[in-house]
C-alpha cells in the first residue's frame, strides 16, 4: 500500500484500517498531526485529502490510496509560510500550538474554498476544532484576514511591533 503525503510518496506497512493518524504520526513521523482525542471529536488530527478536511483519527489508511494528503508541512516552510500560516503568527492566533496545524488545515481548505471574511461564518467553518488557550479570538481574525488576502509583514506583529520573537518552525 503506498500513500501519497505532502507530495511524495511512502510505502505503508500497518494494515489497511490503521488510522491515517497512526501511519503519519508513527511511520512517517509527521508529528504535526496531533492524537488529541482519537475518536473524532477536538479536531487536532486533521488533515487535508484531495484539498478536504478530514479527521485522521477517523480515517484508515486504506482509503487515503489513491488520494493527495496534506498536512501542515506541505502548506508553507519556516522561511516561505502559506498566507495563513503567515496569519496566524501576525494575529498571534496560537499559544501552546496543540491545535494550531489542524486548524491550519482546516483554515485553508475553509479560504481555497471561499468561505467568508465573516466572523460568524469562520466560527462555523472552525466549530469542530478545539482549543484550550487562546479563546479563539484571534484565530477568527487571523482567518478572516487570510481570507482578506492581507498581507503579512513577518517583522511586525497584531500587538506590538517592537518585540518580535517569530519561530515559524515545528507544529506550526
Ligand atoms: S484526535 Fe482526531 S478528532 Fe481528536
Ligand atoms: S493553542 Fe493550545 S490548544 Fe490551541
Amino acid at each position: 500500500m503506498r500513500i501519497e503525503v505532502n507530495g511524495a510518496g511512502h510505502n505503508v506497512t500497518s494494515p489497511p484500517l490503521a488510522s491515517l493518524l497512526t501511519v503519519l504520526r508513527e511511520e512517517m513521523d509527521v508529528t504535526s498531526v496531533k492524537a488529541g482525542c482519537e475518536s473524532g471529536g477536538c479536531g487536532a488530527c486533521t488533515v487535508l485529502i484531495d484539498g478536504q478536511p478530514r479527521r485522521s483519527c477517523l480515517t484508515p489508511v486504506v482509503t487515503a490510496v489513491g488520494s493527495e494528503v496534506t498536512t501542515v508541512e506541505g502548506l508553507g516552510t519556516p522561511d516561505s509560510p502559506s498566507a495563513i500560516q503567515q496569519s496566524f503568527i501576525h494575529h498571534y492566533a496560537m499559544q501552546c500550538g496543540f491545535c494550531t496545524p489542524g486548524l491550519v488545515v482546516a483554515a485553508t481548505a475553509y479560504v481555497n474554498g471561499g468561505g467568508s471574511d465573516d466572523l460568524d461564518s469562520v466560527a462555523e467553518a472552525i466549530s469542530g476544532h478545539v482549543c484550550r488557550c487562546t479563546g479563539y479570538n484571534k484565530i477568527l481574525e487571523a482567518v478572516a484576514a487570510a481570507v482578506k488576502s492581507s498581507e503579512f509583514d513577518l517583522s511586525s506583529t497584531a500587538v506590538d511591533k517592537n518585540t518580535v520573537v517569530i519561530k515559524t518552525g515545528g507544529a506550526v
